[in-house]
């Protein structure tokens, strides 16, 4: 069995429940921390563990953390980003779902770091029940002492909010969330000035997806150097992986970082291998903006090693050859599953979530997924799938947020390596009946 951390309690019924979680050694890390260590050596010790951002990016946490501006007199918040609504994720609804104090232990742990006094927790619209989980929790802890004023005793005050979207997939992005969470539109802003410096309510703020948060209580009760021993290198720590498509066990995992891509694919601990014994065709291992690699390419880097959970190792050839760890939302594709379809369905969902305040990212999304509907539909030509190529290579890089890169790259990846799937569809006849099936029953 691999290392478990964020999920060592999984196992035990009620865990959501505060007097199951504390009998279990709940809050004990968290009563150390504020009785023992200043917010700087938190910082530290967060630093020295290697941890990044589960979020998607892999940005250094204890680094974010130490670039918060501190003016005099100004408060400072922590988010948490429990928006997740990238297609294939789902492991902070899982962790929230079972493991609500873990998560507010973890958010007071990190406030106390980064000298905040309020702090929220952004959870998607969709995950309303979620939502009840955490308030539950949350007034669990009010109650005990664990939050307001004088926390445990120990002269920490801190209120925590949970907040709801209203279900739109840009509100994950950092600085949407924060415009939402002021009560306005969901849009993007430019930086700089970056949530450090100038963030929620224009006080320096900082923004960490749940996943990472709850990687802070641990970290405290190792120490930050013994949880950088854990995984591989610069992939210190366990990652929740949310594992879904054509495997035999699909669902969260809590992985080690260094296992091999292959063990994870395969083995009985994590998806136990493709649905009825069929072959691997391709995996999209980080969520759906990451770029898709078929079978070979996922197993093994170009240069033969084999691949690693790991965020170097999946990173390995860049884009040419290799993807993204992301936000760990791991799809896997059999023999028979048609990456233009695929494809398709992930164009109309980045299509509708574009917020429309970049004309590359507003455009570009409506004309790719019209393109991908009209190969799929029969009537494509060979040059539309140079101008799909066109199109998606005039977004990356223009938009204000990653949400256009998000929209390019699944379709620059699918180019690159299924190329010739796209020509069938569009010279090949045979194939189109079962198209126009499927396009009917999406539309
Ligand atoms: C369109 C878009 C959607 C995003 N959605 C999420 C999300 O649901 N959850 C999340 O933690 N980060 C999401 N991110 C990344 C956040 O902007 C931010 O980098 C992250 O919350 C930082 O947390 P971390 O440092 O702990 O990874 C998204 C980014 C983009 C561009």
């Amino acid at each position: 069995m691999g290392k478990k951390l964020l999920l060592k309690n999984d196992h035990i019924p009620y865990i959501h429940k505060l007097s199951v979680y504390r009998e279990h050694g709940g809050y004990s890390v968290l009563e150390k921390t504020l009785k023992t260590m200043t917010p700087d050596a938190v910082v530290e010790e967060v630093k020295k563990s290697g941890l990044r951002g589960r979020g998607g990016a892999g940005f250094p946490t204890g680094l974010k953390w130490s670039f918060l501006a501190k003016p005099e007199g100004v408060a400072r918040y922590l988010v948490c980003n429990a928006d997740e609504s990238e297609p294939g994720t789902f492991k902070d609804r899982y962790l929230m779902e079972r493991h609500p104090h873990l998560l507010i232990e973890g958010m007071i742990a990190a406030s106390f770091a980064l000298g905040a006094n309020t702090s929220y927790i952004y959870i998607r619209g969709e995950y309303f029940y979620v939502a009840r989980i955490l308030e539950q929790a949350v007034a669990e802890a009010y109650e005990a002492g664990i939050l307001g004023q004088n926390i445990l005793g120990t002269g920490y005050n801190l209120d925590l909010h949970v907040q709801i979207g209203a279900g739109a997939y840009i509100c994950g992005e950092e600085t949407a969330l924060l415009e939402s969470l002021e009560g306005k539109r969901g849009n993007p802003r430019i930086k700089p000035p970056f949530p450090a410096i100038e963030g929620l309510y224009g006080c320096p703020t900082v923004v960490n997806n749940v996943e990472t948060i709850m990687a802070v209580v641990p970290i405290l009760e190792l120490s930050g150097d013994e949880y950088a021993k854990i995984g591989l290198g610069k992939s210190a720590g366990t990652k929740l992986i949310s594992a879904s498509g054509h495997i035999n066990n699909p669902g969260v995992y809590e992985i080690e970082m260094g296992i091999t891509v292959e063990d994870f694919i395969y083995s009985q601990e994590y998806c136990g291998g493709i649905k009825g014994g069929r072959k691997l065709k391709a995996v999209v291992a980080g969520g759906s903006s990451v770029p898709i690699l078929p079978a070979d390419l996922i197993l093994k880097t170009a240069n033969g090693e084999p691949r690693l959970m790991t965020y170097e190792s999946l990173g390995e050839g860049g884009f040419i050859s290799g993807t993204m760890m992301g936000s760990g939302g791991f799809i896997v594709m059999d023999e028979d599953t048609s990456i233009v379809k695929n494809l398709y369905t992930f164009a109309r969902f980045y299509h509708h979530e574009s917020c429309g305040q970049c004309s590359p990212c507003r455009e570009g999304t409506g004309w790719m997924e019209k393109i991908i509907g009209k190969i799929l539909d029969g009537h494509g030509t060979l040059q539309d799938i140079d101008l799909l190529w066109d199109i998606q290579s005039k977004i990356e890089g223009k938009t204000i947020c990653p949400l256009g890169e998000a929209a390019a790259w699944p379709v620059a990846a699918a180019i690159r390596h299924f190329r010739s799937e796209f020509e069938e569809y569009v010279t090949k006849p045979d194939s189109i009946k079962d198209i126009k099936h499927y396009y009917r029953l999406q539309n």
